[in-house]
């Protein structure tokens, strides 16, 4: 046994304590209750962004339209995925993930703007994914060492959100141009 570990005896005699909690040891160091109240938070955000992107593509038309449709679908699936990453950590946290339609506009950071052009469109993802951007980047810091697997799940998130700003930025500049 290494001896970097305060004492293997208590860690095995608390793991055999509480066992119902799953992952939840006693070493987690995060506040539990509001961990999973702000990844409710995230949950809705990203099924907020799943809905505004299915409502962009289904609305593309003009010229570019399916290029810039196809990107929209392929944003909309990536959320929906995120949304699922986070619901299965609430659960794995001892949590419930809120799901129901009530209020899923209050509690998520981005807006659901529905937009009249095509530009339009993709400046209001922009500006949704910058949001994201910007609140995913203040959870990590907020996560630091005391929860890092939640962490290390933002940190993908917020890449792909980053991901996610720089095509749409490009789409802007490819029609601009
Ligand atoms: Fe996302
Ligand atoms: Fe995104």
């Amino acid at each position: 046994m290494g001896e970097f570990l305060s004492d293997i005896k208590a860690i095995r005699r608390r793991a055999r304590e509480h066992i119902d909690q799953g992952p939840i040891t006693e070493g987690y160091k995060a506040e539990r209750e509001k961990v999973i109240a702000v990844l409710n938070e995230v949950l809705a955000t990203e099924l907020v962004c799943v809905l505004r992107y299915k409502r962009h593509y289904f609305m593309s038309k003009g010229l570019y339209a399916e290029s810039v449709a196809a990107e929209f679908l392929e944003h909309a699936a990536e959320e929906q995925m995120h949304a699922d990453q986070i619901a299965q950590r609430i659960v794995q946290l001892g949590g419930e993930p809120d799901l129901s339609p009530n209020g899923l506009a209050s509690r998520s950071h981005s807006e659901y703007v529905e937009g009249q052009s095509m530009v339009d469109m993709i400046k209001e993802d922009l500006v949704a994914e910058r949001i994201a951007i910007d609140s995913y980047r203040e959870l990590i810091d907020y996560f630091g060492d005391q929860d890092p697997t939640t962490r290390r799940l933002m940190e993908q998130i917020l890449a792909k959100e980053e991901e996610h700003a720089e095509d749409l930025v490009s789409l802007l500049q490819a029609r601009s141009g």
